[in-house]
């Protein structure tokens, strides 16, 4: 394929952090062509194209931004961007959750692959579509579930699958994204009626229960305590869920924009699977924000949320200085863009290696992690009706290379 032309939908805040950064790089070392970035608004391209980190990291590099100058919100701009794109690129889909459909869908098809922030949709039957309509068209859909390439998620992944781990009994994984989110433009979408703090950040972890064991959701209950964003606009900001798995192991999940701003990290978030093997107890714990580092600093940095004491975490996305002109990505945020991408482009040459993908799960598609979607379906039914259980439909999970053992005595270590 020669180098892939990319255009991301959407310029928040996922796109500055994680995404364009990570574009750059790899199209630094030439391996992709023109970068876009399609907004509804003007000032959101004109902002992004300004923001000091990204200059400083890659000088000399800009992306094209739409919509070209000021005027009213254009929010169909972006068909009209994939539609100038030549068939088989790549679209980037980093809108808020509930358009992901709409435009992964616009993106398929105009014959483009597509990279799509988590979740992927909001009701299985979209993920379903979607999946329709990219295996018609012989196209990778890759849902970015970053913590995926997080090595701890890989390597307890391959030791659980080898057994070493018994089965999965009872756990608990929790993510609190710090309270000033709130004032962020998360307080106009991530609203009662659309999303809840579980929908949006829940879902990791879900997901990578099943990345590691492999085993299969089958009900959720959600209870959200609604709150008010400053703007006055109602949303769960506080959630406790209960995912049972297809073995009748059980995982408490707690959400929330309220992780107190004057705390070190980012956040706090982190996952302990309670396991049982033969006549042995086992344990997979992960402290995912606090990764060893303490740093003091003489001031206080003047940035949203970063403390004078703080606890940064190395592995998910920072910039390091090699040497020579601007600053090198390191981290799972961006290995996992990397990966995707550089997937795509040894699709377009080895078109056999679509179903592969689908069942090494590693990158997740729809035809192999849309379980995520019946559980946030599932999840939203459950949080709108007081936290009642909801079952969540079985679909065969898709053969993959590496099967979990069947129960706790066919494990060893
Ligand atoms: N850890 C993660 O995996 C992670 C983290 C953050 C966000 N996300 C996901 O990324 C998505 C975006 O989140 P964010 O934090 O960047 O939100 P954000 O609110 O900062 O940005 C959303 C962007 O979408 C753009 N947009 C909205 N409607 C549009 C339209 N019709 N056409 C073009 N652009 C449009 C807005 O202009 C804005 O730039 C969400 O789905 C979120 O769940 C994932």
């Amino acid at each position: 394929m020669p180098r892939p032309q990319v255009l991301i939908v959407g310029g928040g805040m996922i796109t500055h952090d994680q995404l364009l950064p990570s574009l750059y790089h790899i199209q630094r070392q030439g391996r992709i062509g023109q970068i876009a970035v399609c907004a509804s608004r003007f000032s959101t391209v004109r902002d992004l194209a300004r923001a000091a980190l990204l200059l400083r990291a890659f000088p000399g590099q800009s992306f094209r931004a739409l919509p070209e100058r000021d005027g009213p919100p254009q929010p169909d701009l972006y068909r009209e961007a994939i539609a100038a794109l030549p068939p088989r690129q790549i679209v980037v889909v980093a809108v808020p959750d509930q358009l992901h459909y709409e435009v992964v869908m616009a993106a398929l098809n105009r014959d483009q692959h597509v990279l799509c922030v988590k979740p992927l949709a909001l009701e299985y039957g979209h993920a379903a579509a979607i999946e329709r309509e990219a295996r018609a068209r012989r196209l990778l859909v890759a849902v970015e579930y970053h913590k995926r390439f997080d090595d701890r998620s890989l390597m307890a992944r391959r030791k659980y699958r080898a057994g070493a781990f018994g089965e999965f009994r009872l756990g608990a994984a929790r993510l609190f994204e710090k309270w000033y989110y709130r004032h962020s433009n998360f307080q106009n979408w991530m609203t009662a009626e659309h999303s809840d703090a579980f929908t949006y950040i829940g879902c990791h972890y879900v997901d990578l229960v099943h990345f590691i064991t492999g085993l299969m959701p089958v009900s959720v209950s959600v209870y959200g305590v609604r709150d008010r964003f400053p703007n006055g606009n109602e949303g769960f900001l506080w959630t406790d869920a209960r995912v049972v798995w297809s073995n009748g192991a059980c995982l408490n999940v707690q959400n929330g924009l309220g992780f107190p701003d004057d705390a070190p990290g980012t956040n706090t978030q982190g996952l302990v699977l309670y396991c049982g093997g033969e006549d042995k107890g086992a344990l997979l714990e992960h402290s995912d924000q606090y990764r060893g580092l303490k740093y003091s600093y003489t001031c206080q940095p003047d940035a949203p949320g970063v403390t004078i004491y703080a606890e940064p975490s190395p592995d998910y996305f920072q910039y390091v200085d090699f040497g020579g002109e601007g600053l090198t990505p390191v981290g799972y945020g961006y290995r996992s863009v990397e990966y995707i991408l550089s997937s795509i482009i040894r699709l377009e040459s080895r078109p056999e290696l679509l179903d592969e993908f689908d069942r090494a799960g590693i990158i997740a598609t729809p035809c192999n992690s849309s379980y995520n979607e019946r559980v946030i379906e599932a999840g939203r039914q459950s949080i709108l009706n007081g936290g009642a259980p909801v079952e969540i439909p079985q679909a065969q999970p898709p053969a993959t290379n590496h099967q979990p053992p069947a129960t706790a005595s066919e494990a060893r270590p």
